[in-house]
């Protein structure tokens, strides 16, 4: 099969997009981000309350994100009019009263948002008036609702959102690219059958045992399972569990335009005993997620010619399934009707 005959429009709309960490946005602070090609200013106020509106004026386009936080607004650079969070005008410093102009008639376009467990999710919807009721909930984690992140490793990759979230799903590039002592080598390949289920906008590789040759799971010790699912747009959860001990692992492709997608790794755990270890995981963590922007440069490389891609059975399958997914997603948004999750029960074999 090959890419072309799945392939669906590039974005996905009326879903939850990771943005920002809770602790980069700090009382007070802007911030700029443009997702899916969307110019979104991130605020603070200095009471806590975080927000995110377009950044872009409606008095003459000058980026929000420029400005101030001034009294629970921000203040546009240019000339001082005032966004409440909720985007609606609040001030126009240069009005005398006589103009017949009303502040509170004027807004910027406001996201929803929703920010838990240190994690700042966007909703971008298909049209600004359903803004305000997203159609979905924010992504749910299997963490504690106090759990705060305990590693964040964050790469910007050269590439659209699909090869960045294919590249991350695939399972046959492990030994390749991510050739290394403390994870796997090439001799180390082996055949493997996984067993997979639909579930909530996406599938599930079912409990299991991790990979016996992947050295850094062993650290873990006790009896080691691993579930790792999988939801759109690009939102990949990997739950580890050795006794007491538990990992999960966070992963996020932000397509921030047609051509650049920040993927973003955030991990929870609750061994203590890991902290004095956390430069080498840290530096564990840039490594491998540096290995796979790599891959996605040289694939550039390769794109420029506009080549047919392929994807073949078995490896590819959760590329195909994501590609199925969204081209269901789009169809159900634009006719109107429930999702239908296209994932079958299925075992997949291949060797990695
Ligand atoms: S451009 Fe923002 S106030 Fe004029
Ligand atoms: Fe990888």
């Amino acid at each position: 099969m090959s890419i072309q005959d799945v392939k669906s429009p590039m974005f996905l709309r009326n879903l939850w997009y990771f943005a920002l960490h809770t602790r980069a946005l700090k009382p007070g602070k802007l911030i700029h981000k443009t997702i899916l090609g969307e110019p979104i200013v991130f605020g603070r106020t200095r009471e806590g309350e975080a927000f995110a509106l377009r950044d872009l004026c409606p008095h003459r386009g000058v980026p929000l994100s420029a400005g101030r936080i001034v009294e629970g607004t921000i203040e546009c650079p240019y000339h001082g009019w005032r966004f409440k969070p909720s985007g609606q005008c609040s001030l126009i410093p240069s009005l005398v009263g006589e103009e017949g102009v009303e502040a509170s008639k004027i807004g910027v376009r406001k996201y929803s948002i929703s920010e838990k467990n240190g994690l700042i999710w966007v909703y971008i919807a298909e049209d600004a008036q359903t803004e305000s009721r997203p159609a979905t909930a924010p992504p749910h984690l299997p963490i504690t609702p106090q759990a705060m992140p305990t590693l964040i490793e964050a790469q910007l990759f050269p590439c659209g959102i699909d090869h960045a979230v294919v590249g991350l799903m695939d399972p046959a590039h492990g030994p390749f690219v991510h050739r290394a002592w403390w994870w796997r080598s090439a001799a180390s390949i082996h055949a493997k059958a996984k067993k997979y289920a639909p579930s909530h906008l996406g599938f599930t590789m079912v409990t299991h045992k991790p990979s016996s040759n992947s050295t850094l799971y062993k650290l873990l010790g006790g009896d080691r399972t691993t579930e790792i699912s999988f939801q759109l747009p690009s939102i990949r959860v990997e739950h580890i569990k050795a006794g007491r001990n538990e990992v999960v692992g966070l992963t996020t492709c932000t397509p921030l335009n047609d051509d650049e997608t920040e993927v973003t790794q955030t991990f929870y755990w609750n061994m203590a005993w890991i902290a004095p270890f956390k430069p080498i995981a840290q530096s564990i963590a840039r490594v491998f997620l540096g290995q796979d922007r790599h891959m996605v440069t040289l694939q550039k490389e390769g794109l420029k010619f506009n080549p047919r891609l392929m994807l073949i059975q078995d490896a590819d399958v959760p590329a195909m399934w994501y590609y199925r997914l969204k081209k269901e997603w789009h169809e159900s948004s634009a006719a109107k009707r429930d999702f239908v999750n296209p994932v079958p029960e299925a075992t997949l074999r291949w060797r990695s």
